[in-house]
């Protein structure tokens, strides 16, 4: 899907951001959005389980846009919403009417088969305000076209990825259409058969090859307003490409990325002079030819992802001599040594990206100081370094963007030029070893500067604001610094536009200062590993953006913050690793959203609150390293998207109760701030002794359950072994009785599995040398009898130490030998032991003997 896939996500981004409403929406709306949940999950799915029933704020539910003007839905992004397992989906059209100002319907990879609709047709019709159809990725045929005929305001419709064939007619109900996706089908010919057709953009990507490329090429000559020409994915050995286009008269945007092009097909392109912009990016092949460089009208030029080195930019291609280039992307190529001198020859340059190459970039820029027109610099993930002498030339540009987070040591200073920057927009200078104060004074010079990287550049000192109030500021990282003293208690003040502030890793002291409360816009903020004392202020409550806070790792004590207002958007929460006291009173009560909460490492007292279950996003839960008494509440185990809960290390008793754990990909959220939220999510979680740091993308498929070292009692319930997806286990340091529920054999994704120092009895069940992903196990120090399971597989890895101190165990990998005199069987589950003994353990012994084994067992 490549490109278009990259286009279709930021228009699903800026449109989702521009329409949240907090109020509720019209009744017939939700009641509609409930009619069509149902149907995408029929008969037994699970998807969008915050479309709830009883909740009136459907303009919050996920994957729906509203108007903040009228509350109406306006935007519905269904985007693999239906599971494969529940077979074809029959889209209803008659569930969609209600949806009166509806312009955007994404309702792609959702198994759709076709459609019913009343006698009649025509009823999609009745979508007056739909511009955007996606339909990419279902099972569609041909005659989708007349199905989607006649919506009056299309102008966007993807097709991609269905079952098209051969011929595509746009007749003239579909004459308006500007926009079109038809990649991934076999078709070998697009016409208008009634009509002239204004389509501006064409998507052609990975047309199967059994198509014939020609004659859809040729085909394209009926389409006069065609501007822009997606042919990605596509293998174009052999053919001279630029000459089959040549007749697509106003053909000005090119993109063959990922496509296969040998050297008279790259040559070939200098026949279309007119083209502006080309994109020719991850080709399957080395660049071997400029010919298509003598396009002097190129505007833009997109050479990333493929091998290219100095000698092939100067030589072969002659990239210097496009002299109209205003956009350059050369990231992720083999530029190696200093930056290409001929580049100071592209004078109408405003855009370089040369980032992620081998390349030596001085911190001073002095090699671009002629580019007059430069605004944008992307040189990150190359060696960044200073040269001797920082000269006092001034270059001609003011830069917009400047990122140069750097490989190595970096620059030792803030190179002189920044002190003549006044246009700066966004700054990285992350990984540069710079020593030195905060620089207060970009954020004073810049007066739009909106993102500022600052991340691990050895500052020290106090944090300096600016003197005066700066609004545009809405990114601030400074983390993993040597920054000391307190935060400034002007903050709030200074940088009242802050979204994202980041400042872990420090060494910041004293309490958080309250005008940061004023900051209504703060959206993610992280303190953590700081020497932070006092206490949670209460005013952190009402901060109604606020989705991320990190305070863990700090000196905090006294309670829990007061409870979170109703409109709280918060989402993650890690308040680990602190002083926290007293119990968990009402304190994320409102807090729905919230998915990852993090108490753990505290001194908080008394019970789990009953009113868990209000939190019905939660997937990770983490509240080990407490003082927490009493029973689990029923009210935690059926919260139905857990994947994570770790009570390890409170005083918890009672029974262990069944559960459940969610088996649903990881809720998709289209925000602005969501890359930073995944990648900067982590947190620790013990398995067996070793702690395992889980961050990022990691998170998403870790499913696991921790309740050791506690007082829990009773029987392991049977339903454990309902947990397929499980993958760390621990019950050990409990007061557990009873055997090993034999569907434990069902736990096939599980990685370690600790029983040990309970009070368990019976057999080991055999089966469990079924878990093939089993790393670690223990049992010792329970009850156990019979003969622990068949030394093959993973099982022949697990030591005597795995299953020490059983009295009533015996045979290998344990020393003591059945049938001998053991002490009596407290249990009559061994009833086979004449069979175990003998000869065919022999065998067993033999076999295994050689299989060179680590153990990964055991303290
Ligand atoms: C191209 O299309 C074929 C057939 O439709 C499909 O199997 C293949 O995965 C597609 N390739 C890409 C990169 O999307
Ligand atoms: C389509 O949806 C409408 C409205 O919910 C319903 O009345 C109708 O029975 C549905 N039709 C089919 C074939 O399921
Ligand atoms: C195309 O899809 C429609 C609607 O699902 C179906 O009725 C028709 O039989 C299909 N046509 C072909 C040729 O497969
Ligand atoms: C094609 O573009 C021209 C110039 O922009 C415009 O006048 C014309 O109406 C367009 N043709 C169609 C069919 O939209
Ligand atoms: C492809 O189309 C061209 C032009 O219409 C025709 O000359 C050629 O024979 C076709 N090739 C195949 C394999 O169908
Ligand atoms: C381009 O147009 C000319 C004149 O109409 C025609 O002779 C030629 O075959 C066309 N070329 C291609 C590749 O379609
Ligand atoms: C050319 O590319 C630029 C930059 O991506 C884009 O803004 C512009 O719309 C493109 N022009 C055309 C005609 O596609
Ligand atoms: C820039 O272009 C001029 C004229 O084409 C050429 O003489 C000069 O060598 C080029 N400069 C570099 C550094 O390549
Ligand atoms: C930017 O700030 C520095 C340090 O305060 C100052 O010396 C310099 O004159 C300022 N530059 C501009 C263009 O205002
Ligand atoms: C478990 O309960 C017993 C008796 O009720 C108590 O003495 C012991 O301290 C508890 N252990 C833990 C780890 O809470
Ligand atoms: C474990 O359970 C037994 C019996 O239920 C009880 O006598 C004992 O005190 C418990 N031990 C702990 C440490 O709770």
């Amino acid at each position: 899907m490549g490109l278009f896939l990259q286009v279709s996500t930021v228009l699903v981004i800026t449109v989702s951001l521009q329409g949240w409403h907090p109020l509720g929406c019209l009744q017939e709306e939700r009641i509609a959005l409930l009619h069509l949940k149902d149907s995408l999950n029929y008969p037994h799915g699970t998807s969008l389980p915050t479309w709830r029933k009883g909740d009136d704020r459907c303009c919050d539910w996920e994957s729906i846009v509203c108007s903040s003007r009228t509350c109406r839905v306006t935007g519905l992004y269904l985007w693999s919403v239906r599971n494969q397992e529940l077979g074809d989906w029959y889209l209803n059209v008659s569930l969609f009417l209600p949806f009166q100002q509806l312009n955007s319907l994404i309702l792609m990879d959702n198994h759709i088969a076709g459609w019913v609709e009343k006698k009649g047709g025509y009823e999609l019709q009745k979508l007056s305000n739909l511009k955007i159809l996606a339909l990419e990725d279902n099972s569609f045929n041909n005659s989708v076209l007349s199905f989607v005929e006649g919506l009056p305001s299309l102008k966007t419709l993807y097709l991609d990825y269905n079952r098209l064939e051969g011929l595509i007619d746009l007749k003239e109900s579909l004459s308006n259409l500007k926009h079109l996706g038809l990649g991934g089908n076999n078709i070998n010919k697009l016409v208008a058969s009634r009509g002239p057709s204004s389509l501006n953009t064409l998507y052609l990507g990975n047309i199967t090859t059994y198509g014939n490329m020609s004659q859809l090429l040729q085909s394209l000559e009926a389409f006069p307003n065609l501007t822009t020409l997606f042919l990605h994915h596509n293998d174009f050995t052999g053919r001279k490409l630029g000459d089959e286009l040549k007749n697509l008269s106003s053909l000005e945007s090119l993109y063959l990325d990922k496509c296969s092009l040998d050297e008279h097909s790259l040559q070939s392109l200098g026949a279309l002079p007119s083209l502006k912009n080309l994109s020719l990016s991850a080709l399957n092949n080395n660049i071997s030819s400029g010919g298509f460089l003598h396009l002097r009208n190129l505007e833009f030029l997109n050479l990333s992802y493929n091998t290219l080195n100095n000698n092939n930019i100067l030589q072969t291609i002659g990239l210097c001599d496009l002299n109209n280039l205003q956009e350059l992307h050369m990231y992720h190529n083999n530029l190696s040594g200093f930056m290409p001198p001929c580049l100071v020859n592209l004078t109408s340059l405003q855009h370089l990206d040369l980032s992620s190459n081998l390349l030596k970039i001085p911190v001073s820029l002095s090699p671009l100081y002629n580019l007059s027109k430069l605004k944008y610099f992307d040189g990150s993930g190359n060696e960044i370094f200073t040269e001797k002498h920082d000269h006092n030339l001034s270059p001609k540009f003011q830069l917009e963007s400047l990122y140069l987070n750097s490989h190595g040591q970096g620059a030792r200073a803030f190179p002189k030029f920044l002190y003549h920057q006044v246009n700066l927009q966004s700054l990285d200078l992350t990984n540069n070893q710079i020593k030195g104060e905060f620089p207060n004074w970009l954020i004073e010079n810049n007066t739009y500067l909106q993102e500022l990287y600052l991340e691990n550049c050895s500052l020290s000192g106090p944090f300096l604001l600016p003197k005066n109030s700066h609004v545009n500021l809405s990114f601030l990282s400074i983390s993993m610094n040597h920054f000391q003293g307190q935060i400034p208690s002007e903050i709030g003040d200074r940088l009242p536009g802050l979204q994202v502030l980041f400042m872990s890793d420090n060494g910041f002291n004293g309490s958080i200062p309250f005008s940061l409360g004023n900051i209504s816009s703060l959206q993610a903020f992280d303190l953590s590993n700081n020497s932070l004392q006092g206490q949670i202020p209460g005013w952190i409550g009402n901060m109604s953006s606020l989705e991320f806070l990190d305070l863990s790792g700090n000196n905090l004590s006294g309670p829990l913050p007061p409870r979170f207002n109703t409109s709280s958007k918060l989402r993650v929460v890690y308040l680990s690793r602190n002083k926290l006291q007293g119990p968990i009173t009402m304190a994320f009560y409102d807090s729905s959203e919230i998915f990852t909460l993090d108490l753990s490492h505290n001194y908080l007292t008394g019970r789990i609150p009953k009113w868990i279950d209000r939190l019905f996003n939660l997937r990770f839960l983490l509240l080990s390293y407490n003082n927490l008494e009493g029973e689990i509440p029923i009210q935690l185990s059926r919260l139905d998207q857990l994947t994570l809960i770790d009570l390890s290390h409170n005083h918890l008793s009672g029974s262990i109760l069944s559960w459940m754990i969610s088996t649903h990909p990881f809720p998709r959220q289209y925000n602005s701030y969501d890359y930073v939220s995944s990648s900067q999510q982590s947190f620790e979680f013990t398995t067996k002794n070793v702690s395992l740091y889980y961050r990022g993308s990691i998170l998403r498929y870790f499913t696991g359950l921790d309740f050791s070292c506690n007082n829990f009692t009773g029987e392991i319930p049977l339903e454990i072994g309902n947990l397929s997806m499980i993958k760390a286990l621990n019950l050990s340091h409990n007061n557990l009785t009873g055997p090993i529920p034999p569907t434990f054999s069902k736990l096939k994704e599980i990685e370690s599995l600790d029983l040990s120092y309970n009070k368990l009895d019976g057999e080991i069940p055999p089966r469990l040398i079924e878990l093939f992903s089993l790393e670690v196990f223990s049992v010792a120090h329970n009850n156990f009898s019979g003969k622990p399971p068949a030394r093959v597989a993973q099982f022949a890895t697990f030591d005597e130490r795995c299953y020490k101190d059983n009295p009533f165990l015996c045979g290998e990998p344990l020393p003591k030998i059945c049938g001998a005199a053991m002490p009596p069987s407290p249990s009559p589950t061994s009833t086979n032991n004449e069979e175990n003994g003998g000869f065919m353990d022999m065998e067993v012994f033999y076999v295994t003997f050689w299989v060179v084994y680590i153990s990964w067992c055991c303290w």
